[in-house]
């Protein structure tokens, strides 16, 4: 048995949500599942500003994915930036849309809905004038500045397609996502500001820039006015475009299928796949999830801490809560940073009623000690969210009683950039809480569990987590490539969507995440392939053959453990190490670092020379009695060096 959570009376009380209890959330569910075009469409039309209202609810299915992408609303016609600013303005214009907290915890900026609007237009005529136009790609390399959510917009208004790539990504990986997605314009600030360091924003996009074509225009923010390199005739300053451009803007009209942003992601083979989302299906699904999961109220301060350049700060920064009208907050710096009261600390002084965070800062948090946590006055907390990786019973209840003191509902909610917006999870105010269980799923949202024989499993069990209904916010197909997209996610179960995840099931029908199954891993909260660390490591000049896995890491979730063949003559060293990771660093990012090397004389091949990851996995996690069947490689003795030769932390 494991304990249950009943919805604390301070959320039960007073929610106005479209789900405000159990028995909603049921009927909801019934309704979505009998009529998903009809329940959808509903929602899409109360939710959204139109210029067309749709008539049409869902279009195709998971049986025929490969003809084309699934649409949703498909003869609407919308601009996304009206639903998030000009529909506000009557009601809410005065209202603060974004609350910025710099580095610094005495740098804030309040941006209202008014404001953000003059602003989102001044950027749109500017990014007008340096040539963007409908259904072309705009990169955003920025830190956790409003300007990062100003520029979004600003591109939505034009109708053209954003694709933001995370201020920690290298200059080899920025230069990949751009001329992926054929970029001419990119969006950069002088240098970011985190945990009192600077980032070189400017530094690495012109690294990625150097000798590349394509690139017309680099849109600069002055952030910090530290020195940078300047390309004459490319570099435009933030301030004088911008600032010069006329505060009014007619939104550009397109379809609600046409792209709004792509956003790339790790999967289980070769490069990041850049996922698109739309933009009313992606609109409707982070609206109604926001405002219902959360409990989301008028006068709320709602904080998301993630970073904008993932699908948490896209969904629960920028285009739900600005959709919902919420007071929305940006922070720039880390949980640590100047110590590990800092979120606390914000709650206290912006009086903080909605906190949505990950697993991975939890556990660090908790370890820092309660006397952080109390320092401070929470009592204006309501609903604490987490979200990246699955939470560890400890660290839920370290939630929910040192931070909650009990009066917090916790929504521990599971979903993926694909998904574009929360699938299994507790609604706040509806579902009683297990820790450790995303509980269950939202309103048209279809889980199946498939065994190891690829059969439906009923009623409680393990298996593989698929889904089995479209629903408005998921991605429509991988940029330029569709039939990765079809291959990827309904290759392996044609007419069902694979997820990637495990998950089981328990007598009440609750689930349990149990994390990844393919070759993906999660390193506190950020996803990372592991093909993407072994084509780094194989281009040292040391090594002949990497295989990386993931393993449990008390903090971050999973860690990075690598297997390495070196080259004839040469043997394993803390230099070379340092090297592979300094490869890893420039190859993927400041967030892509192995935790634990082994030099290995070979690695575990079936005759046929495919490597058996199980037997990696199984080392890596310290389990090398569950290693199984091993009849079947190549070189058996292979395995016994592994085992022998494992490292721990
Ligand atoms: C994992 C992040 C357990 C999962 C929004 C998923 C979770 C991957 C949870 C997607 C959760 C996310 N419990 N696991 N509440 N939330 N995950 O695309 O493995 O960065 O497939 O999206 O994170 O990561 P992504």
């Amino acid at each position: 048995m494991s304990d249950r959570f009943p919805v604390p009376d301070r959320v039960r009380h007073g929610a106005s949500g479209p789900i405000p209890d159990l028995a909603t959330h049921r009927e909801l569910s019934a309704r979505a599942i009998a009529n998903p075009s009809g329940f959808w469409l509903d929602e899409a039309k109360v939710r959204l500003a139109w210029h067309t209202e749709p008539t049409l609810g869902l279009k195709g299915s998971f049986h025929d994915i490969q003809e084309g992408p699934i649409s949703w609303f498909g003869d609407g016609v919308l601009n996304v930036t009206e639903s998030c600013l000009d529909r506000h303005l009557d009601s809410r214009g005065e209202k603060v849309a974004i609350l910025w907290e710099g580095d610094e915890p005495n740098e804030i900026r309040r941006i209202t809905y008014r404001e953000l609007h003059a602003e989102v237009c001044r950027t749109a005529n500017a990014l007008q004038e340096l040539g963007v136009k409908r259904g072309e790609r705009v990169i955003l390399y920025m830190g956790m500045v409003p300007e990062a959510a100003i520029a979004m917009l600003a591109c939505a208004r034009l109708g053209a397609i954003h694709s933001v790539v995370f201020g920690g990504f290298s200059a080899e990986a920025l230069r990949d996502r751009i001329r992926d997605c054929g970029a001419q314009v990119v969006i950069t600030q002088d240098e970011g500001r985190r945990g009192g360091r600077s980032v070189p924003l400017k530094a690495v996009t012109d690294a990625a820039l150097e000798g590349e074509r394509g690139v017309e225009k680099v849109l600069v923010f002055r952030r910090t006015g530290g020195e940078i390199d300047w390309t004459e005739g490319r570099d435009v300053w933030w301030h004088e475009a911008v600032g010069e451009a006329s505060a009014t803007h007619q939104a550009v009209p397109v379809g609600a299928e046409d792209p709004l942003f792509i956003l790339y992601t790790s999967g289980s083979t070769g490069r990041p796949k850049g996922v698109v989302h739309t933009c009313a299906g992606y609109l409707v699904w982070t609206s109604f999830t926001h405002e219902a999961v959360f409990d989301l109220r008028e006068g709320d301060v709602y904080a998301c801490v993630a970073d904008v350049g993932w699908i948490t700060g896209h969904s629960y920064i920028v285009y739900g809560p600005l959709c919902n009208g919420a007071t929305t907050l940006m922070f720039e710096s880390t949980p640590l940073y100047p110590d590990a009261g800092r979120y606390w600390d914000m709650v206290e002084r912006h009086r903080i009623n909605i906190l949505y965070t990950a697993p991975t800062a939890i556990r660090a948090l908790a370890a820092a000690g309660d006397a952080f946590v109390e320092k401070y006055d929470r009592s204006s907390l309501r609903v604490l969210g987490t979200v990246g990786e699955p939470i560890n019973p400890d660290a839920w209840k370290w939630y929910a009683r040192t931070v909650g003191e009990g009066r917090c509902a916790v929504v521990d909610t599971w979903w993926q950039t694909e998904t574009g917006g929360h699938m299994i999870t507790p609604v706040a105010p509806a579902i009683a809480a297990k820790p450790g269980s995303a509980t269950l799923p939202l309103p048209g949202v279809m889980p199946v569990l498939l065994d190891e024989r690829d059969r439906v499993i009923h009623g409680p069990g393990e298996g593989r987590l698929c889904l089995e209904m479209p629903w408005p916010g998921m991605a429509r197909t991988v940029w330029g490539d569709h039939a990765r997209y079809v291959s990827t996610y309904f290759g392996l179960f044609p007419g069902r969507y694979f997820t990637g995840d495990g998950c089981r099931r328990d007598d009440d029908g609750y689930y349990w995440i149990t994390g990844r199954v393919d070759d993906v891993i999660n390193v506190s909260g950020h996803r990372m392939g592991t093909a993407e660390f072994e084509a780094a490591l194989n281009s040292v000049e040391e090594v002949a053959e990497a295989a990386v896995v993931g393993f449990p890491h008390p903090i971050k979730g999973q860690g990075v453990y690598a297997y390495v063949v070196l080259q004839p003559g040469f043997s394993g060293s803390v230099e070379l190490e340092a090297a592979m990771n300094k490869t890893c660093r420039a190859q993927i990012g400041a967030h892509a670092k192995v935790d634990l090397f082994q030099v290995v004389p070979g690695l575990p091949k079936t005759r046929s020379g495919k490597v058996m990851r199980r037997i990696l996995r199984k080392v890596a996690e310290g389990e090398p009695e569950k290693l199984g069947d091993v009849s079947t490689l190549a070189d058996p003795s292979v395995v016994q060096a592994i085992v022998e030769g494992a490292r721990t932390l």
